[in-house]
């Protein structure tokens, strides 16, 4: 073999490694964001910002997990908010929101100081706000009965039978 020959081989060969590495990372990054993440809003801008601040300034997270964050020094077994608007309606978060006894809606297995508070109190605004934006939040089809599952053991303590 010619020296110009042993170039262009090794050139070749650099190429192809190149080109079977970056395969191997895009393949590698493509099983993380193929599954994806199954939550998603359909709040518009305006509505997601006035949501979660509504959300923040309320503290729900010290009970709650939404877009995985929870508060961790709190391990209230209350159901995680992922998806819960294609559980449940807007009127019907609206209606337990503005309850002055939540539980008569929904009740609770958990010790007072853990249960929903009732948000009665705030204006109707803030608690249209609230229930819009819950609505909002959903789940593809896909996780939809692990959602709905997740949501009866929290709120029951029993396994989920389908
Ligand atoms: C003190 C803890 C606590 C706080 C704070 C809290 N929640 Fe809850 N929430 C719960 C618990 C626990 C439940 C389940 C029912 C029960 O046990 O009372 C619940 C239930 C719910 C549900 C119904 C879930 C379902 O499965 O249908 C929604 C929606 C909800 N909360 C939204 C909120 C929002 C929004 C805030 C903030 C404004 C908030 N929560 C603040 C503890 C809390």
């Amino acid at each position: 073999m010619r020296q110009g020959e042993k170039w262009v081989l090794g050139l070749i060969g650099a190429v192809a490694l190149f080109a079977f590495a970056k395969g191997l990372w895009q393949s590698g990054t493509k099983k993380e964001a193929d599954p994806g993440i199954p939550f998603y809003s359909t709040a518009s801008p305006e509505l997601a910002r006035a949501g979660s601040d509504l959300y923040r300034k309320l503290e729900c997270k010290s009970c709650h997990t939404l877009w995985t964050v929870r508060n961790m020094f709190e391990s209230v077994p209350a159901p995680a908010l992922d998806g819960i608007g294609s559980l449940r309606g807007e009127q019907w978060f609206y209606d337990y929101f503005s309850s002055a006894d939540p539980q008569t809606i929904l009740p609770s297995r958990l010790k007072p100081q853990y249960r929903m508070p009732s948000y009665a109190h705030l204006n109707e605004q803030e608690r249209r706000t609230l229930a819009a934006y819950m609505a909002s939040l959903k789940v593809q089809d896909w996780y939809l009965q692990e959602t709905r599952k997740a949501e009866y053991e929290k709120l029951t303590g029993k396994s989920y039978r389908q």
